[in-house]
């Protein structure tokens, strides 16, 4: 069970040569870019335990824009107590216990 996310635009999509580096850090074709936004958004989806990737979109054999996906785990809810006097507490998300 996962919570999936996803935006398309309509610009020159990414070369399949890119694709692997373009989650590097520092790695941008961008005359301004600093090449962390994508390095961040991956490094953000896979500590919830997400997957994060990339396709083109076409439009025949012409690329017309691209669609960036991630996609997490719903958590599962752990009851906290002793299983013979049942739960002692409200359940709580696996966040809250990280906490
Ligand atoms: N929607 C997109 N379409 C085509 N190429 C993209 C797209 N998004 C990212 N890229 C490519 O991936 C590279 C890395 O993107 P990333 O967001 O990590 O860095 P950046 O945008 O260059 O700089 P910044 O750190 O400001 O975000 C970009 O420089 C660009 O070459
Ligand atoms: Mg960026």
């Amino acid at each position: 069970e996962v919570v999936e996310f996803s935006v398309r635009d309509s610009g020159n999509g990414v070369p399949d040569e890119m694709i692997e580096r373009i989650y590097e850090a520092f790695y941008s074709t961008k005359s301004e870019g600093m090449g962390i936004g994508l390095k961040l958004c991956r490094s953000i989806v896979e500590s919830h335990h997400g997957r994060m990737q990339v396709h083109n979109i076409y439009n025949g054999e012409e690329v017309v824009g691209c669609c960036f996906s991630f996609w997490i785990p719903v958590v599962s809810r752990l009851k906290v107590g002793d299983a013979s006097t049942g739960p002692a507490t409200e359940p709580v998300t696996d966040t809250e216990r990280a906490r």
